[in-house]
């Protein structure tokens, strides 16, 4: 046994199948391998939260919270859920208290690793969140993120100095959270040595293979020092997914940082899932695969979001302006103080960027969201944006700008309301769980509850 083995967090049950399948693996598909991935010796695996949660409901007939008691009721391994701070799971800022309740509520379900981040990189957004989650009678691990981006305001330094505010907060570890794979090998090696001189607590590693990096700079942070990389089983990794757990347990073998996890353990492991893959692709009518893209250093679109936009620029029949809105992308981010690009601000810069293109003017047709996002609704933006772009560009009133771009302006409905709210519609004794999925997604959810109306009266925790 290695003397510091690397720690490996197992993504195949969420951002796995959220990068190659459109997050559309059922619970059945899970279930037949939860005690052969419980035995390899994961640091964790990740299962819950990202876009699992909307899935669920909106187009696998599944109860997210259900689908996190059956994983516990399998597992001894910490199940590991991606927050997004006072975002949870949805799109809007929520009131504190749902943000509370969500924490406590997924903790005692079973969650025993909290990653939480915010896309803005504005601790003040995941203040709420970490302090919930360290509150949590079951103790669970709280993890912060720094959101990984490139622009002329991001450094290594700049991120040292986040992950410090996160240890602080009283965060149990700290992730770099490269969710477009921008993260060069020896970038990461430098940051990961930084990091690792400043902090007491560990340091994980998040990438994608979205650039073709993936598996160099998992060995340079490994070479750095990096506590834990996150790796998806054979089928469900590399291209916009993360690096092949077999092929990174593989390279660390009989070296000095062995993970000493068993390689051939996993192999039916990955075939089950092989089949799951290729159902889901099937099922769905899925691409199921994707080319590195190494150009995704310029426009730093994460790639599920790519070929969104480009669907939307196909069915207005101009597919011929795609370039444009590559070229345009950067440049609707500049406006805006260079925000890390991921949900939701990579929705909003893109939705941005396509308008402009398609209407052929800029900032012609603004969307809501984005005059949000500048004015300072979601949280601080890493670089000040101009008030001359504010109000003469997005015509935005002097009033609406939020000066110090603090969340208390973006007061949302508290819990009670929303169960008020489920009431008069005829939801008579909600349980919290479907409160909070009510609350998250308003209409997804009531979707589901009507399909399952018997359950929801009847579902007592
Ligand atoms: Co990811």
């Amino acid at each position: 046994m290695a003397k510091n083995p690397v720690k490996i967090t197992e993504t195949v049950l969420r951002d796995g199948h959220q990068s190659l399948v459109a997050t559309r693996m059922r619970i059945e598909d899970m279930l037949p391998q939860l005690e052969a991935l419980d035995k390899i010796g994961y640091n964790a695996l990740e299962a819950w939260g990202g876009a699992t949660f909307d899935t669920c409901l909106r187009f696998l007939d599944e109860d997210p919270w259900e689908r996190l008691d059956t994983l516990k009721a399998n597992l001894k391994t910490p199940i590991q859920m991606l927050l997004r701070g006072q975002n949870l799971l949805g799109y809007n800022h929520y009131s504190n208290d749902v943000v509370e309740k969500f924490v406590q509520k997924a903790s005692a379900h079973g969650i025993g690793v909290f990653r939480i981040f915010d896309a803005l990189n504005d601790v003040r957004n995941l203040k709420v969140a970490i302090n919930a989650a360290l509150a949590c009678p079951e103790k669970p691990h709280v993890q912060g993120c720094l959101v990984y981006t490139i622009s002329p305001v991001h450094t290594n330094e700049k991120f040292v100095e986040l992950a410090k505010e996160l240890e602080e907060m009283g965060c149990h570890s700290v992730c770099i959270k490269d969710m477009s794979g921008l993260l060069e090998p020896y970038v990461a090696y430098d940051l990961v040595k930084k990091l690792k001189e400043a902090l007491k607590i560990p340091v994980e590693l998040h990438t994608h293979c979205t650039s073709g990096f993936g598996h160099a700079t998992y060995l340079k942070a490994v070479e750095a020092g990096v506590d834990i990389i996150d790796c998806a089983l054979a089928p469900f990794s590399s291209d916009t997914s993360q690096p092949c757990t077999e092929t990174m347990v593989a390279a660390l073998e009989g070296e000095e940082r062995d993970t000493g996890l068993d390689r051939q353990a996993m192999t039916p492991i990955s075939k089950h899932f092989l089949g799951v893959k290729k159902r889901i692709i099937d099922e769905f009518k899925l691409k199921g695969y994707f080319d590195i893209n190494p150009n995704v250093l310029d426009f730093q679109i994460p790639g599920g979001m790519l070929s969104n936009l480009a669907n939307q620029l196909k069915e207005a029949g101009m597919e011929d302006k795609y370039q444009d809105l590559l070229d345009e992308m950067p440049r609707v981010r500049k406006d805006v103080g260079y925000p890390p690009l991921v949900t939701p601000s990579s929705q909003i810069v893109g939705t941005m960027a396509t308008f402009n293109v398609m209407s052929g003017e800029r900032y012609k047709m603004v969307p809501k969201e984005f005059k949000d996002l500048a004015r300072g609704k979601f949280g601080r933006t890493p670089v000040p944006v101009e008030k001359e772009f504010l109000t003469k560009t997005l015509g935005i009133p002097e009033a609406e700008i939020i000066e110090d771009c603090s969340i208390e302006d973006a007061k949302g409905m508290t819990f009670e309301q929303f169960k008020e709210e489920m009431k008069q519609k005829g939801y008579l004794n909600p349980s919290d769980e479907d409160v909070l999925s009510y609350a998250l997604f308003p209409q997804v959810a009531e979707e589901f509850f009507k399909k399952h109306f018997k359950q929801i009266t009847a579902y007592v925790k």
